[in-house]
């Protein structure tokens, strides 16, 4: 196609041009996506600023879950099922190193949509979970295989080292169905 030949200024081709010009405005976020931690699902994600991800959940189905980049770490996002979510509400009072209902763990009254630091509170690993066919630990959620920590389908930590829940991110529903990771939530109304 045409675009094969031209050469800007840099030696670089147009198609050179048109690759970053997707990256930045279609696909949005070129880093999320050279990520390999990202499951197989392309989250339509942008990086409008160094410091916001934008991620289009529309693509993602109930019980899967991505893994986008923010900042240099990873962060999960699950669209959980009723099952996960019932789980973990029943499990509010239990006894757990890091006390938190499973109602402040998600945002605009979605509790489908968990999005969380993919980071383990101990000493950094990279949970496994994400993937359906990989171990979720004992409460069914998220599994450091570094040192034993489990973590449940709210990213709660209930059994091992790891002293924290998996981390709650800054993020915003724009629309019902893209998230912007990063910026803080508008305020609930009154
Ligand atoms: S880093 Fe996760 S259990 Fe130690």
């Amino acid at each position: 196609m045409a675009e094969a030949e031209a050469h800007g200024h840099g030696g670089e081709t147009r198609r050179d041009f048109i690759y970053l010009l997707g990256g930045a405005m279609g696909a949005i976020g070129a880093a999320a996506f050279a990520w390999p931690l990202i499951d197989s699902l392309s989250p339509a994600a942008d990086t409008k600023a160094a410091s916001t991800t934008e991620v289009d959940l529309s693509a993602i189905k109930e019980g899967q879950a991505v893994t986008v980049k923010w900042r240099g770490s990873p962060v999960f996002i699950r669209y959980r099922t009723k099952d996960e979510i019932a789980r973990a509400v029943k499990d509010d009072k239990a006894s757990m190193p890091d006390p938190q209902p499973d109602a402040a763990r998600h945002q605009d009254g979605k509790p489908q949509w968990l999005v969380m630091l993919g980071v383990c509170t101990h000493l950094g690993c990279i949970p496994l979970g994400q993937s359906s066919s990989d171990k979720k630990g004992d409460f069914g959620g998220w599994f450091c295989p570094c040192h034993g920590s489990h973590y449940d389908t709210a990213g709660r930590i209930r059994k091992g080292p790891a002293p924290k829940n998996l981390p709650v991110p800054d993020y915003r529903f724009v629309t019902d169905t893209r998230i912007v990771v990063g910026e803080k939530p508008k305020k609930a109304a009154a």
